[in-house]
């Protein structure tokens, strides 16, 4: 049976780890949206028009590890994910990956908005800007990649506005999305609360 968890949020609230705890939790499967956008950025980077990349996006441009985790490929994906061209050529992708039999975990900016708004559950995982980016800059020294906080905290905030201001499918909560602030929750906590509002929607589903 096919059962869509749309979880959207900004940069760095903790929708990735949530994702996947929750995707383990109910044995479903994951996709993170986001590694489509940032593929198409890295492609841009080396030359490639980002509507001729999205376009002709395979499995394997999504399995490239830390390559897609750096800062500058995040704000190559945000550039490329205003085009509503390169939006449009992913959705079909994503749509298939949500029905697929056996449940599945979206994480994105749009999934309950525009990818799948009939999603049986959907959350909107926030923090506030400084502690997404304190999160970013651990996450950044872990692997060596680290600029200085302030750099990270200027680039959550561009990402940010880029996000939430584009024309076409904007970061926001969906109407019916249950709101999860994760500025003072453990990762335990912030994975507890979401499995508590994803067991109430599947009650009312079943
Ligand atoms: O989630 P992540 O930080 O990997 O996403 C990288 C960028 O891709 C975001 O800043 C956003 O611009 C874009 N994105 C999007 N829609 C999604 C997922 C990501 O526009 N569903």
């Amino acid at each position: 049976m096919a059962f869509t968890i749309a979880i959207d949020g900004p940069a760095a609230a903790g929708k990735g780890t949530i994702s996947k705890a929750v995707a383990a939790h109910f044995g479903f499967a994951h996709l993170d949206t986001g590694l489509l956008y940032r593929a198409v950025g890295a492609k841009l980077l080396a030359g490639v028009p980002a509507i001729d990349a999205a376009l002709a996006l395979e499995a394997a441009d999504l399995e490239q590890g830390d390559l897609l985790r750096t800062p500058e490929v995040a704000q190559a994906a945000s550039k490329v994910a205003a085009i509503p061209e390169v939006r449009a050529a992913l959705v079909d992708f994503q749509r298939a990956f949500a029905r697929r039999a056996g449940g599945a975990v979206l994480d994105g900016r749009d999934i309950g908005t525009v990818i799948c708004p009939n999603a049986e559950a959907k959350l909107f995982v926030t923090a506030s800007a400084e502690t997404r980016a304190q999160r970013r800059f651990a996450e950044l020294q872990d692997k060596g990649l680290a600029d200085d906080f302030a750099t990270v905290l200027a680039d959550v905030k561009e990402r940010d506005d880029r996000d939430m201001n584009r024309a076409d499918a904007p970061l926001k909560p969906a109407q019916d999305a249950v709101l999860i602030d994760t500025s003072d929750l453990s990762i335990d906590q912030a994975v507890q609360t979401a499995i508590t509002a994803i067991d109430e929607k599947r009650g009312q589903s079943s």
